[in-house]
């Protein structure tokens, strides 16, 4: 048995973002009803315009409209978070403000969400965490301890939100606008490297990560489960 998606009321936060541009459009292809929010009006706008989905405008670093927004729309069936701006580096380096931030965004962000949002009997809560938790990189361990936080965060709402399904997708590394803040050639390059030491022998696409995170909200039996979407990284 599979969870028809047709015609049913889908939340995706952070979805001007490759991971949530790629999970709206995805929702949107089986027929489901979509709202898609964010902070960027104009990558909004372009993404209801090819995938008729509804669009709000939601800081998930604000609570107080993070609450409004809930108030004033009706339950959703499948809630996706796909939204964080996080910052990565040393711990030693990393300025503790920043570090905070990144907490404040990630963890909190998804909290937040978590906390207010009203889901139908039968829905599901996804989080979208990311492979450092069980992998972590001397460069970046924060990330990994975030990951390893909104992870658990997930198996723990899958108690208390029952029988509201909550899974996280746990994606390694993936072409996104997360990666742009490199120049084009070092992006390449890094890719290209990255590629070259997974099992998978390629790097991500948003879409992969979207297949999951829908593959979660129609398996009736998917509760309390961390599914690693890396390309064999946490293995390699
Ligand atoms: N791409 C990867 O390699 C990778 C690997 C592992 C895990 N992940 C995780 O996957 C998730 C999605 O990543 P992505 O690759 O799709 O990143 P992305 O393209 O940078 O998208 C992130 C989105 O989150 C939004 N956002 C940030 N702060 C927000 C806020 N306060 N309120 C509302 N929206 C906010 C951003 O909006 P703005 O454009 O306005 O900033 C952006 O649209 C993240 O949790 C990321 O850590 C990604």
């Amino acid at each position: 048995m599979t969870i028809e998606l047709k015609g049913q009321h889908v939340l995706v936060v952070g979805a001007a973002g490759g991971i949530g541009e790629a999970t709206v459009k995805a929702f949107a292809a089986v027929g489901a009803q979509v709202v898609a929010t964010g902070r960027n009006t104009d990558k909004l706008i372009s993404l209801a315009a090819v995938t008729g989905a509804e669009t709000a405008l939601v800081d998930f670093l604000d609570n107080d409209a993070v609450e409004a927004f809930f108030e004033s729309t009706a339950p959703f069936d499948h809630v996706v978070i796909a939204a964080a701006a996080t910052k990565s580096g040393a711990i030693s380096t990393l300025a503790i403000e920043d570090a905070k931030a990144s907490m404040e965004s990630k963890f909190w962000g998804a909290y937040r969400i978590a906390r207010a949002v009203r889901i139908n009997t039968g829905g599901s809560l996804t989080f979208v965490s990311g492979f450092l938790s069980h992998r972590p990189s001397a460069t970046s361990v924060l990330q990994g301890a975030i990951n390893a936080a909104l992870e658990a965060l997930g198996r723990g709402l899958a108690l208390e939100r029952a029988p509201v399904r909550v899974n996280t997708v746990s994606p390694g590394m993936i072409d996104t606008p997360l990666w742009s803040g490199m120049s084009e050639a070092d992006r390449q390059r890094l890719f290209e490297q990255a590629a070259a030491k997974l099992p998978a022998q390629r790097i991500g696409q948003p879409e992969d990560i979207a297949q999951a995170i829908l593959f979660l909200a129609t398996n009736p039996f998917a509760t309390g489960a961390t599914v690693m979407i890396d390309g064999g990284g946490t293995i390699a």
